[in-house]
């Protein structure tokens, strides 16, 4: 395209605007997207730990094209299952990151940290295994929902079960350069959404990585959540939400928090997406201001500021 629309996407947080609504419906835009964000970017293969019997691997699907990771040795590799070409691969803290590109920019060095605190909050992840997978298929840009995943602006209005589950005033975001740390304590084990043993419950983090994987524990026994946020169309998307456990099969107080999260949970997230993306096509709508909080409460978009800029610096590339 001959030039992107013009916008308000300031260099600081503070005193900057969201992405305009073209960027969320134009056509144009979403196959920019495809070729410069998705074409050469890192996808969520698996759990590392899904790679220690002898002869298991991985797979999955990026950029248009099949992945395979196995282990050769003590070494991950990655191979293109059409081409039969090399792929590149990460392991982030247990996290079987692929792209389909074999020289793409390696991952690792750019997440200052991350691997860290996942390690420190889901402590026990090389125990967890694959239980459950929830998916979605919405009328909504993926930016949408992306947006929707990184701030918690939304969560007391559209998730009235969250107080009590969270405790809100605790929530904490951390911006980083491609990825964002939102931790806090968890609530009352007598909530509304779903009930969990006080004594051994996790406290809950959410860690985004660019441009559109979210992963981290809810409140209850050891855990991760692996929310992937899949473009099918410029105002069509899937999300994989995964469930790893301790066990393959959930304990009655892990089934429950499925259900929570199934019947509850994302439909909520996808019916406020999809009014979202109803209004991005209204006359009187282009764009909004940031609420930046500097102390990273649960009320700051600044993970939304940052998310924008990568995506403007993607598109510009
Ligand atoms: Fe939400």
């Amino acid at each position: 395209m001959a030039a992107l629309p013009s916008h308000r996407v300031g260099a600081e947080a503070a005193g900057s605007y969201t992405l305009p609504a073209p960027y969320y419906v134009d056509p144009a835009i979403y196959e920019l997207e495809q070729a410069r964000i998705f074409g050469r970017g890192w996808a969520f293969a698996g759990l590392l730990s899904a790679l220690a019997a002898p002869g298991s691997s991985l797979h999955c699907r990026v950029g248009g094209r099949s992945i395979t990771v196995a282990r050769d040795g003590g070494e991950l590799r990655a191979t293109n299952i059409e081409s039969g070409a090399p792929a590149a691969v990460n392991d982030i803290g247990g996290l079987v990151m692929v792209s389909p590109d074999a020289d793409a920019t390696a991952l690792t060095p750019r997440l200052d940290g991350l691997a860290e605190a996942l390690r420190r909050w889901v402590p026990d992840l090389e125990r967890l295994t694959f239980a459950a997978r929830i998916t979605s298929d919405f009328r909504a840009n993926w930016k949408v929902m992306v947006d929707n995943s990184i701030e918690c602006y939304h969560c007391p209005v559209a998730h009235p079960d969250f107080d009590g589950l969270l405790d809100l005033d605790s929530y904490r975001i951390t911006v980083h350069d491609i990825h964002a740390v939102h931790v806090g304590r968890a609530g009352r084990p007598d909530n509304t959404a779903y009930g969990f043993a006080g004594d051994a419950a996790y406290d809950f983090a959410s860690f985004w990585l660019w441009p559109n994987l979210l992963f981290g524990p809810f409140p209850g026994r050891c855990n991760l959540t692996v929310h992937q946020i899949l473009p099918l169309g410029p105002e069509r998307t899937r999300e994989h939400f995964d469930f790893y456990f301790l066990d393959a099969t959930p304990s009655p107080e892990e089934a429950a928090a499925v259900a929570y999260f199934r019947d509850v949970l994302r439909p909520q997230d996808v019916a406020l997406v999809e009014s979202v993306q109803r209004g991005l096509h209204s006359l009187a709508y282009r764009d909004g201001p940031l609420v930046i909080d500097p102390a990273g409460s649960y009320l700051s978009e600044s993970n939304l500021h940052r998310f924008h800029r990568l995506i403007l610096e993607a598109l510009l590339a």
